[in-house]
């Protein structure tokens, strides 16, 4: 396995290229399974998880052509409703098949994903939609088997102890599509990937109100076809970027994305004194003097995102002064601290929240990374610490992060990769 090494202190300058985005591309793969037409998605990243949705489809019977972020997808001899557990426990994402499968042959058979070090993420959400549609559900060796006669169209509240959940809201409006009559969804996720995929099940033919809001009126279809789609930028790959370029005052322009996904994170950045505006359709970077720290707690959409807590938290570390971090969404997504901390970082944490005292300045460290946003702080952490950083296990920024080391090189960033010892 390969060490990224990263020597730090330095500023960048150039332009990123945002890919397409991963948390669209999971589900909307998982929704090719809806029809037996062929169907073609433009700009899907080529990622780890990308590829393990793939291995998946082809799994349960499609046959999957990946060419230059150009996906093709078409029925292949055999369908299959089982998604097994190799597949389903190495990426939570897999689980919204359940919806889809259930859908189109009214029986699944996927295997629990289990918990990871975000936190517990329990499916009962999923499960208490598929249910109200009319499935039954058994919980046998591990996997959730979903079957029904037909699927009838129903009113679900689907909001959870922590609210709206994204891949529930996809799982439900997966199966409600080929249902029979009209489903409700209160409380359904607003996230631009939500919004995204309801556009392409929209254009393969189903019938669905109130896209990117809370509550959603699908009415059931008998079938659904094939389609050609291109999946939108991935707003936390742009967020990353853009953290990234403020925490090291870095002159960036941000291209191929889009600024409206990204309010919150552009006001809090507006209140450390970073100004990030559209030109042009690009987003550019302004630093302003001195930094100030600032408070953040994430939210569902339009919230601040939890999948940019963690860079968030890298930036504020060098930041005088404190700044507070409450995740709403996964109120334990803090292993990244103990490894900000062994960078010289000085981060407690109080119950749900982050207390960060900002230092003078981080050092180079070898540090472990833990999960996918939690690395991508560490990266940031590293560019910005003196001396050299190795992060190991970097297999987890390979799940989201398309062409991260060319991405980074041509703006000037020092890093490269060693064998592990
Ligand atoms: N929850 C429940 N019950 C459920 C489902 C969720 O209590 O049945 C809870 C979760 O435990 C969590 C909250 O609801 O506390 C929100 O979770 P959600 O279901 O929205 O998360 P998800 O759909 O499993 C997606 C993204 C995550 C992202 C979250 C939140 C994909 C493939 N994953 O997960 O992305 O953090 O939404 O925005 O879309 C990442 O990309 O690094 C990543 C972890």
């Amino acid at each position: 396995m390969d060490v990224l090494m990263l020597k730090g202190g330095n500023t960048l300058k150039g332009e990123v290229k945002i890919s397409g985005s991963k948390n669209s591309s999971l589900p909307i793969l998982a929704a090719t399974l809806l029809t037996d037409d062929p169907i073609i998605i433009k700009r899907v990243p080529n990622l780890r998880d990308t590829r393990t949705m793939i291995r998946l489809l082809q799994s349960l019977g499609k046959e999957v052509d990946f060419t230059n972020g150009t996906l093709s997808v078409k029925a292949g001899k055999k369908a299959s409703y089982i998604a097994d557990y190799e597949l389903v426990s190495t990426m939570r994402g897999s689980f919204c098949v359940l919806g889809p499968l259930l859908g189109k042959l009214k029986k699944a058979k996927v295997s629990l994903p289990g918990g990871c070090v975000i936190g517990i993420r329990p499916v009962d959400l999923h499960i208490k939609g598929v249910e109200a549609l009319g499935a039954k559900i058994e919980v046998d060796g591990g996997y959730v088997i979903a079957t029904a006669k037909k699927l009838v169209g129903n009113n679900i509240f689907l909001g959870g102890v922590f609210g709206s959940s994204v891949l529930a809201t996809a799982n439900v409006m997966m199966a409600a599509v080929l249902a029979e009559g009209v489903t409700t969804v209160e409380f359904a996720a607003c996230e631009p990937e939500i919004e995204d995929l309801t556009n392409f099940l929209i254009a393969m033919g189903a019938k669905i109100e109130g896209k990117g809001s809370p509550c959603l009126r699908i009415t059931g279809v008998k079938k659904l076809k094939g389609v050609t789609y291109e999946i939108i930028p991935d707003r936390i790959e742009a967020g990353t970027y853009i953290l990234l370029a403020a925490a090291t005052r870095s002159d960036l322009t941000i291209k191929n994305t889009d600024i409206k996904h990204l309010s919150s994170l552009v006001d809090r950045l507006a209140q450390a004194g970073v100004r990030v505006y559209d030109e042009k359709g690009d987003i550019k970077i302004e630093h302003n003097g001195k930094y100030k720290p600032v408070s953040v707690t994430t939210y569902p959409y339009p919230g601040f995102p939890t999948d940019l807590q963690a860079q968030f938290m890298a930036f504020m570390a060098t930041i005088e002064g404190v700044s507070i971090i409450s995740d709403k969404v996964y109120p334990d997504r803090f292993i990244h601290i103990a490894e900000l901390n062994r960078m010289g970082a000085d981060i407690r944490r109080e119950g749900t929240a982050a207390i960060v005292q900002g230092v003078k300045c981080l050092h180079g460290a070898p540090i472990m990374a833990s999960d996918l946003r939690a690395s991508a702080a560490l990266l940031i952490a590293g560019l910005m610490a003196k001396g050299t950083t190795e992060i190991h296990r970097i297999y987890h920024l390979e799940r989201g992060y398309e062409d991260l080391d060319e991405k980074l090189i041509k703006v000037g960033a020092k890093i490269w990769r060693e064998k592990e010892k």
